[in-house]
């Protein structure tokens, strides 16, 4: 009896000796940043309070290692370039063009990068927005730094709001899956007479006779494509619509060669969903860009039926939708050029990048009090932690990300200007808030001056990202905003799927 007491007590005490150092590193970081906070926190830490302690510890430090991390890069030169951060993507529609936007979100996000936004509906620079003021707010800096909205591709346009000198690409994907998931995520089904079908079944049956149909299914509706199964993904790169009738079933015609050279000329990259993670890593290289930067989960993407298409029926639809095939043939063959010239390496970072993307999905599916995850040095990226704020910002719905985008670019327009009278000029800023441990929603912090935009941050977003936001935005210290995210946290981050 006595006996086996005493190696509980041996065993709790091996426990301790050996959990204690790792919970020590985690909270702190890697001893190359910070040392000597750590061993000021170090005095606070009792055996019971450790695991509160390590988030907030973890969370204060997160800010400076986000500089240090950038400063230790340009020391170690893991990419011998400098990080671009002028971006235009042309977001086309059914493509995974929303996964991409996520990974432009979160990283112009987390550097207060100035993006070009559409100020009413989300859809608002589609299809020619870009020409019409009214439709997009100001910049924050001196010029807007990131385009990822829907907007139909016009480069005359987009370098009006845009350095010249942005990298600009887009995504596209095959035209016949291109089409399914169209059918599927549209219903399109609905526009036909048999209402009884499934939308793959609508789909074989349009593709027996899509000139019968096609008219029924475009609308001018900003929310929806200029053309649903009629060279969608050509007519958003900018393909002229009145010579469309030029081109159906001759894939080498003058119109189409002409179109595929002035884009491959504009655009640095065309990225193809069929090879998603191949498309990242030419991205990350392109843009001298830190693996980290490319991780992602996938977004927006639905579930569909598949169907197998009859050959006579895919001729058909090739002669349909002659300039996306074309685009998609040229496209795929450069994109496995330039992996080609890439050398050998590239195969390596595919596969490192695709681990380390396992390792945030588990993580990130984790519950809140699991111990960081360390991803080591490599030669595409640093060392770095996956923890909560990490997946936080992964996991953001895309339309929190634009309601917290638009909400500081209208506060910063408001703070600076000095005709408007807001609450926020009545404050010094940063103004801090004092908050209770157990945070509510009704505790006030869902009105000016923490947003502007309070009732669309409450639909868009959790309480978790936003609370992280306004620590974010230095509304809330540190200590503050960690004590509280604890209470709040729950599971990591927001819910990685927009609501149905
Ligand atoms: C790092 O890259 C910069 C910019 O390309 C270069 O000037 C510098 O010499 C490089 N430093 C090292 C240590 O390689
Ligand atoms: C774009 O790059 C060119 C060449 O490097 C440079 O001369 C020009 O000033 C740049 N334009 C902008 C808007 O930065
Ligand atoms: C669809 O079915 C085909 C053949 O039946 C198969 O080769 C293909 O992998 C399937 N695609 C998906 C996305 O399940
Ligand atoms: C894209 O190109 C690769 C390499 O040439 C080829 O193997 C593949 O079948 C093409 N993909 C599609 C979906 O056509
Ligand atoms: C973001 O940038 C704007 C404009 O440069 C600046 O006024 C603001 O303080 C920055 N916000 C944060 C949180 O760094």
């Amino acid at each position: 009896m006595r006996r086996r007491s005493t190696f509980r007590w041996l065993g709790l005490i091996l426990l301790v000796m050996c959990v204690l150092p790792t919970v020590m590193f985690y909270a702190w970081g890697p001893p190359i940043n910070g040392g000597a906070t750590g061993a000021t926190q170090l005095g606070f830490l009792q055996a019971g309070e450790s695991a509160a302690l390590l988030r907030p510890g973890h969370f204060n430090s997160w800010k400076k290692r986000e500089g240090e991390l950038r400063l230790r890069d340009a020391k170690l030169n893991i990419t011998n370039c400098e990080p671009k951060t002028d971006i235009a993507f042309i977001k086309t529609h059914k493509t995974g063009g929303t996964t991409v936007m996520q990974i432009l979100h979160r990283f112009g996000y987390l550097r207060n990068t100035s993006f070009l936004l559409p100020h009413n509906d989300i859809n608002d620079l589609y299809p020619h927005g870009l020409l019409n003021p009214n439709l997009y707010l100001p910049p924050i800096q001196h010029g807007h730094g990131i385009l990822t909205y829907h907007a139909v591709y016009d480069r005359r346009s987009i370098i009006k709001h845009l350095s010249e000198n942005s990298t600009f690409f887009t995504i596209i994907r095959e035209p016949l899956s291109h089409l399914k998931s169209t059918f599927s995520y549209y219903r399109l089904s609905r526009l036909m007479e048999d209402y009884e079908s499934t939308e793959m079944e609508a789909m074989i049956k349009f593709l027996e006779d899509p000139g019968r149909y096609d008219t029924k299914f475009n609308t001018d509706s900003p929310s929806r494509p200029v053309s649903f199964t009629r060279n969608p993904m050509a007519l958003e790169l900018g393909f002229p619509v009145d010579k469309l009738q030029n081109t159906a079933g001759d894939p080498s015609s003058e119109e189409i060669k002409n179109f595929l050279q002035r884009i491959s000329r504009d655009l640095d990259l065309v990225m193809i969903m069929e090879y998603f993670e191949e498309s990242l890593v030419l991205l990350r290289r392109l843009m001298c860009w830190d693996l980290q930067d490319i991780l992602y989960l996938r977004y927006n993407s639905y579930e569909y039926s598949n169907v197998t298409v009859p050959p006579v029926l895919v001729d058909i639809h090739k002669r349909w939708d002659t300039v996306d095939y074309a685009l998609y043939d040229h496209f795929n063959r450069t994109l496995w050029g330039k992996i080609q010239k890439e050398g050998n390496d590239f195969r390596q970072e595919l596969n490192h990048f695709k681990d380390v993307e396992n390792k945030v999905r588990t993580h990130c599916a984790s519950p809140k009090d699991h111990l960081p995850t360390i991803v080591e040095r490599s030669p595409w990226n640093q060392q770095f932690l996956i923890d909560s704020t990490f997946c936080t910002w992964l996991k953001a719905s895309h339309m929190c990300y634009w309601t917290l985008l638009r909400d500081r670019s209208l506060k910063f327009h408001m703070s600076t200007d000095p005709r408007k009278t807001t609450p926020l000029s009545n404050r010094k800023q940063p103004f801090f808030v004092k908050l209770s441990r157990k945070l509510r929603v009704s505790s006030g912090i869902h009105s000016p001056p923490f947003c502007l935009l309070c009732g669309e941050v409450q639909k868009y977003c959790s309480d978790h990202e936003y609370v992280s936001h306004i620590y974010q935005e230095g509304h809330i210290s540190s200590s503050q905003s960690s004590s509280n995210r604890l209470e709040l946290q729950g599971w990591h981050g927001g819910d990685p799927l927009p609501p149905a």
